[in-house]
């Protein structure tokens, strides 16, 4: 009897769930401007030097406090530097909510960057290493996390980058950040190299993995002429 009502009860909410907007699409993704440095200096602040966690010490989460505002300032004057820079190959996309379409609510960054091309020389001959487009300082405020915008933000980031007419994408993460691992893995990025192991043998610091994802289904390079193939 119980396990015909749950079953009952999973199809009607399957079938609910084909007519209503996954609360994923609620939000909307763009290029960021000028105007959005104030919002997207605050998540990033927020999202990687507030320590959340309950176990930090009192004393460091006063500095952090103290702190706080010469953080936000140095990543806005970093911010408006590469907004201003008009660099080929650069963008930082922003997610918002209907309710204040000018408030940025996540974001993240996309900058070429050189990356070590495997081959099978011997290390000590030098790896070769070629420019590709690397994602970096996603990070979604604490308030919307878990519902989606980070997963939106990447896909856009893919179709930018697709446009722009690369086949590759990397990021790096730090081998303690679960919710990000777990996020890029489910978004099909995979292990490409690791970073920092002789500080993680000696002091224990978490290493750094190199994540890659591989495109498909390319559309041809914008005509802006900007774009260059990778490969
Ligand atoms: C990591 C981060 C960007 C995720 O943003 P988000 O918008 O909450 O992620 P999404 O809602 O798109 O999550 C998609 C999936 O990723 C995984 N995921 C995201 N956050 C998770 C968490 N805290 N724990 C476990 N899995 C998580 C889940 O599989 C999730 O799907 P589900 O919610 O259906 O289970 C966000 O937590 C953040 O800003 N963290 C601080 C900054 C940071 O670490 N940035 C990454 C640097 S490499």
């Amino acid at each position: 009897m119980i396990t015909a009502i749950a079953k009952n009860y999973r199809i009607i909410a399957k079938l609910l769930a084909l007519n209503v907007p996954s609360p994923s699409s609620l939000f909307t993704i763009r290029h960021a401007s000028s105007r959005d440095v104030g919002h997207v200096s605050d998540i990033l602040t927020e999202s990687f030097y507030r320590n959340s966690n309950r176990k930090v010490n009192f004393l460091l989460r006063c500095f952090t406090d103290w702190v706080y505002p010469l953080l936000r300032y140095g990543i806005m004057l970093d911010l408006s530097s590469r907004f201003g820079e008009k660099t080929p190959c650069y963008a930082c996309l922003v997610a918002t909510h209907p309710a204040n379409k000018s408030q940025a609510i996540a974001s993240l960054e996309i900058c070429m960057r050189y990356v070590p091309v495997k081959s099978h020389r011997e290390f000590w001959l030098g790896r070769e290493m070629q420019q590709y487009p690397y994602i970096f300082n996603l990070a979604v405020h604490p308030q919307w996390r878990r519902r989606g915008v980070a997963k939106q933000l990447l896909i856009a980031a893919e179709k930018t980058v697709k446009q722009w007419g690369f086949s590759h994408l990397y990021m790096h993460v730090l081998e303690d950040n679960q919710p990000a691992r777990q996020l890029y893995d489910l978004i099909g990025y995979r292990f490409y190299s690791q970073e920092g192991s002789v500080n993680y043998w000696l002091l224990g610091s978490p290493r750094r993995f190199l994540l890659q994802k591989k495109l498909t289904d390319l559309t041809p390079p914008s005509s802006s002429g900007k774009a260059k193939s990778d490969g």
